[in-house]
């Protein structure tokens, strides 16, 4: 993308330390990347969410690492447990069973380490697009807080309806909005859930090409959800397939494209051989839902 990346995203308290401590434990059946084998940023040991009294777990003894600086893609059909499983990672849902670990600490509710981009947007609709991005600088008590929500405005393509109420943008507008608002804060992690669903192609593609460009400088942990294959190769480090019925890891792939990644390399042979291979799991995770 031509724009470039604000100076708010060069601070270095954005990035990431070099990889220190154990490797962490990783459910691979294939290589990981070097830069993935840093300390474990998150970790999810056995958990499993039940709601209400149905027979069947929403998810169930998931056990998965992720380090610091990793971008993970959690893909698999619908119902299989993806958003379940990010909200307990978000804290935002405590497991039945099983614990998370946020830097080694039982995380026990919201943490301010973690931002969060809903499934669906949840802008505050009493505050402009600007005030919605600058609300957790606010909050962190920055002085330059509306300066970095402009920024981050002007960063997913938005600069020119800062002042508009949420009611008058697209629902693709009101995404990138939670995006930015997201990425306002500088979480080192950073949990999103199907971000790009609501765009077009285009936008989809130039705001995939920004998110990449951001993590590279920043290097965050990112925790990705989404239905599209090409989507989740292009942008992770390792692609966390799930399977339904319950709501279990079937299979991860890791993903060892060189980076940086343009969109160049859909044509490439180990981008069209992971395609094929991700492929297969997910037609016969998705048949299964169709009992
Ligand atoms: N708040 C809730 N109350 C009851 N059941 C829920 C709740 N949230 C999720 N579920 C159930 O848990 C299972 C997993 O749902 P979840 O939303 O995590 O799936 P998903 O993989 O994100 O699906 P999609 O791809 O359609 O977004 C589903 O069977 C769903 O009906
Ligand atoms: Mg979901």
């Amino acid at each position: 993308m031509a724009r470039g990346v604000s100076p708010i995203h060069q601070r270095a308290d954005y990035i990431e330390t070099a990889p220190t401590g154990p490797a962490p434990h990783l459910h691979v059946v294939d290589p990981v990347p070097s830069h993935a084998q840093q300390k474990p940023r998150l970790s999810l040991d056995g958990v499993t969410v039940n709601f209400g009294a149905r027979a069947v777990s929403a998810v169930q003894d998931v056990s998965l690492t992720i380090g610091a600086g990793e971008f993970v893609a959690l893909l698999g059909p619908s119902g299989c447990g993806k958003s379940t499983l990010l909200n307990v990672m978000a804290g935002f849902c405590t497991p039945v069973q099983g614990r998370v670990l946020l830097d080694g600490e039982p995380l026990t509710g919201p943490s301010a380490k973690c931002g969060v981009v809903f499934q669906k947007h949840s802008l505050f609709p009493w505050m402009t697009a600007l005030d919605n991005v600058a609300f957790g600088p606010r909050r962190l008590g920055l002085t330059n807080a509306r300066q970095i929500a402009q920024d981050l405005l002007d960063i997913v393509g938005l600069a020119h309806v800062a002042n508009e109420w949420p009611a008058s943008l697209s629902g693709g507008m009101q995404q990138r909005v939670g995006i930015a608002r997201a990425l306002a804060t500088r979480p080192p992690v950073l949990l999103m859930d199907e971000p790009f669903g609501a765009l077009d192609a285009q936008t989809r593609s130039l705001m995939q090409e920004e998110l990449l460009s951001i993590w590279d400088k920043l290097r965050p942990t990112v925790v990705f959800v989404t239905h599209d294959i090409e989507e989740a190769i292009f942008l992770a480090d390792r692609v966390v397939v799930m399977q339904t019925y319950p709501g279990r890891i079937a299979r991860e792939f890791a993903i060892d494209i060189p980076r940086p990644r343009s969109a160049e390399v859909l044509n490439d042979h180990a981008f069209i051989e992971r395609r094929r291979e991700i492929t297969d799991v997910i037609r016969v995770e998705a048949r299964k839902t169709f009992r």
